[in-house]
């Protein structure tokens, strides 16, 4: 299994593009099954993650042809409307071929997710939706059976805006008949990009980027074209690297999808500009310690929770991050502190006790953004650090040691048995 080195402290310096997002792709892709025909998505990031929905894809039916970030998806020959339990245990977003393929063909059979390395995960919203829009759901070793003919327009008020419920439950209405609304719907830009994806195939939703979508069921959709917005949490990974180690500039990004993240950074000391498609974060001299809550968007993400723990265990000063979307995301902990960090958890809270230096050490990644808060500690700290399982850090980064090394970090992978 490969290992990720990471030299650290050495300064970054310099520029990088980045890449799409993993979670606007992800659904964008099961959206395309809906129409028969092709569809081209551009600035698809070559991810281990894109790779399975791939594999998915095809075992559905459809033919894709993946090269130099442009997937073309042709859903004419998708026949097989069930995800298989070895896809969906390794990758949750499968769970998103439910909606569409339901909507298509009139059932769907897609393993249910189970936990993950951080809690239960439940996917219940997404079910009592389909419920509410007149699906039959039946629970057969292990996999979800939704069965109806055709879906009903109906009213679905969320207990809490799921990103991947409102994302289903968007595509199975779209072609339901009659209206559906969904309230506390998500409003992540991930959803906003998809939900415009299905307008520009003939959808009809309204009051994209609210917390109220309408959307009035159309018979029908055509196959489109899209081009991926960029990553935000690559991005704000990037920027707490920069914060720790360096003034660096990110490219081909959308600044404005990261308002409370730069805010935090300028709060904690760090010099932050932007032009419309770039941000420019130069070190703090001294990082301020700062209280920290996810929250759905435009809050602060979960998604960068672990990586600014990872900031402000080398803040001066005491800061207290709760997490309130993933009450148990906290893997990375027990990690940083092998470094030498000082953080307890209690409940969902990590209290993080700023120290002066962080020594590197053989840590051990637990999934995508945790292993993002051990690179981002591992470039700081003093020595050599090892991280290891770093298949967690593929699914979700894009050439995560290239684009370092490009800044002048010293990082390489290793496979032991090769
Ligand atoms: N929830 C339920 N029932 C449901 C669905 C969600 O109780 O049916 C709860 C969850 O347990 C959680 C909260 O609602 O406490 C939010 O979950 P959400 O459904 O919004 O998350 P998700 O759709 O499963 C996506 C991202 C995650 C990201 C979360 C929150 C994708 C593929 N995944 O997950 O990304 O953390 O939204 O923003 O879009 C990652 O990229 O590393 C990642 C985990």
């Amino acid at each position: 299994m490969d290992k990720i080195l990471i030299e650290g402290q050495k300064p970054l310096s310099g520029s990088v593009m980045i890449s799409g997002a993993k979670n606007a792709v992800l659904p964008i892709m099961t959206a395309a099954l809906m129409a028969e025909g092709k569809s081209a998505l551009t600035r698809v990031p070559d991810l281990r993650d894109t790779r399975t929905m791939i594999r998915l894809m095809k075992i559905v039916g459809a033919t894709c042809s993946f090269k130099d970030g442009r997937l073309e998806i042709n859903a004419s020959t998708v026949n097989n409307p069930e995800a298989p339990y070895d896809l969906v245990k390794t990758m949750r977003a499968s769970f998103y071929v439910l909606g569409p393929l339901l909507a298509r063909f009139g059932v769907v059979k897609v393993s249910l997710p189970g936990g993950c390395a951080w809690g239960p995960r439940p996917v219940d919203f997404h079910l009592k939706g389909l419920e509410k829009l007149g699906a039959k759901i039946t629970l057969e070793s292990g996999y979800i059976i939704a069965e109806a003919k055709r879906l009903k327009g109906a009213d679905i008020s969320f207990e809490f805006p799921s990103v991947g419920a409102t994302g289903n439950i968007a595509m199975a209405a779209v072609t339901a008949e009659g209206t559906t609304i969904i309230e506390n719907a998500a409003r992540e830009p991930e959803i906003v990009q998809l939900c415009e994806y299905l307008n520009a195939m003939g959808g009809c939703i309204g009051g994209i980027g609210t917390t109220r979508l309408t959307i009035d069921g159309v018979d029908e959709l055509h196959p489109a074209d899209i081009d991926v917005i960029p990553d935000r949490i690559e991005t704000g990974t990037f920027l707490i690297a920069g914060a720790l180690s360096g003034e660096i500039t990110l490219n081909g990004v959308n600044p404005q999808h990261l308002d409370a993240v730069l805010l935090k950074l300028k709060e904690a000391g760090c010099n932050v500009s932007t032009t419309s498609n770039s941000i420019t974060i130069a070190p703090a001299e001294t990082i301020q310690a700062v209280d920290m809550t996810t929250a759905v968007y435009p809050g602060f993400p979960t998604d960068l929770q672990a990586q600014w723990v990872a900031l402000m265990s080398l803040a001066k000063g005491s800061s207290m991050i709760t997490d309130t979307v993933y009450h148990d995301r906290f893997s990375h902990v027990p990690e940083l502190n092998r470094f030498g960090a000082n953080i307890k958890v209690d409940n969902n809270t990590a209290f993080v006790r700023g120290v002066d230096e962080l020594v590197g050490a053989p840590v051990m990644s637990t999934d995508i953004r945790a292993s993002a808060s051990l690179i981002v500690a591992g470039l700081a700290a003093k020595g050599i650090t090892e991280v290891s399982r770093v298949y967690h850090i593929d699914r979700g980064y894009e050439q995560i040691e290239e684009k370092f090394r490009s800044l002048g970090a010293n990082i390489w992978r290793e496979n032991p048995n090769a």
